[in-house]
């Protein structure tokens, strides 16, 4: 059976970089209550004549197949996480597809929002071990930004959310050796859908789409941010066990731990938990704010470009959000 190994990661951020500072002049918010209970500095926001969600997958995507040293038309499938598609149908694989010209090949979305991306990961590594395919890529990609009300109605939402994309190339290998995906794990709990979540426009409302929806906080994401918060920091760890015990290794093994960037406080607080040290955690929100899907294939791309993670490395990265969604994987680099 082949083994799926990740041998390319890139990423994309916009270049308009919106700082606390530019947050503060139109909603009721400071630099500093931002920095104390979420760690962001700063983050991009995309630029409607330039970026969509599916060209700066594109523009990541091109990253890692550069780095994976294949053609792009050696990419025989694409799993697309986002909560953020440009359209509300098709999904984004399919525009993806298309910016790089890979006409024919499958294209599947993944709405799994904070936990898009391992979940995304687990089925091109298990679509890989069926012997299906060779070289699947993997994105996961969001514009936040558009959807974000900017005022003090929205602000304990909208100073964490952003843009950016991350892929990563996933490819069958026959080598002896222990690199690869070893495991991934993925749990759901939809009884907690509401306390993250975007209400309209909904398809079982009798009228998806009416005028009073446009100031209505509805259309806007709602999170119960005390409950969420309470929730990840118990999921993250068990998550992270549930993979070292299948793997039969412990917290001492990790090389490299990548949580998904939702809040630097969770991030803190699990690595503490576990007892790791600074130089086994990789955070970049302070840069970027929390980009959903996209945030850890960023994360593991500068990782990896800054040198913090390596070959041979053994990285965990695990992930909570809406739904509840939570996932993990260890990866043998
Ligand atoms: O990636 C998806 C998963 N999402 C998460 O994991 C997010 C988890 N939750 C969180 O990160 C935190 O709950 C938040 C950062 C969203 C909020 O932090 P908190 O420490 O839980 O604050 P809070 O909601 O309890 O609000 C504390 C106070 C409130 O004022 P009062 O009622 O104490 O007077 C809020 O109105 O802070 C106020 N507040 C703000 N103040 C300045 C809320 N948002 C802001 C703001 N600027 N942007």
């Amino acid at each position: 059976m082949s083994k799926a190994r990740i041998t390319g990661i890139g990423h994309y951020v916009p270049e308009r970089i919106v700082t606390n500072f530019d947050l503060e002049k139109v909603m009721d918010t400071s630099d500093a209550w931002i920095k104390e209970r979420t760690g962001i500095s700063e983050r991009r926001y995309f630029d409607p004549d330039k970026d969509t969600v599916a060209n700066m997958a594109a523009r990541a995507a091109n990253a890692a197949i550069a780095q994976a040293e294949i053609e792009t038309r050696q990419i025989d499938f694409i799993v697309f996480a986002t909560i953020t598609p440009d359209y509300f149908f098709p999904g984004s694989g399919v525009l993806l597809q298309r910016e790089l010209g890979l006409e024919g090949i499958g294209a599947l979305d993944i709405r799994n929002a904070c936990s898009g991306f391992i979940y995304a990961i687990s089925i091109a590594e298990q679509y890989i071990k069926a012997g299906t395919y060779k070289n699947v890529l993997v994105v996961g990609a969001e514009i936040q930004s558009s959807a974000l009300e900017m005022n003090d109605r929205g602000r304990s939402v909208s100073v964490i959310f952003a843009d950016g994309a991350g892929a990563v190339v996933v490819q069958a290998t026959d080598q002896e050796d222990n690199r690869g995906i070893l495991s991934t794990h993925l749990h759901a709990d939809g009884r907690f859908a509401e306390e993250l979540y975007v209400k309209d426009p909904g398809s079982s409302r009798k009228l998806r789409l009416t005028k009073e929806m446009i100031d209505d906080p509805g259309i806007r994401a709602h999170m119960n941010g005390n409950m969420v918060f309470k929730h990840a920091i118990v999921r993250f760890q068990e998550v992270i066990y549930e993979a070292l015990k299948a793997n039969k290794l412990k917290v001492d093994d990790l090389d490299l731990f990548i949580p998904h960037q939702a809040n630097l406080r969770i991030s803190q607080y699990v690595q503490k938990q576990l007892g790791l040290s600074d130089d086994q955690v990789f955070n970049n929100i302070m840069k970027y704010g929390n980009t959903t899907a996209a945030s850890i294939p960023i994360a593991m791309s500068e990782a990896w470009t800054e040198g913090k993670l390596k070959p041979g490395d053994l990285l965990c990265i695990a992930a909570f959000g809406s739904g509840f969604t939570w996932a993990s994987s260890l990866i043998k680099f």
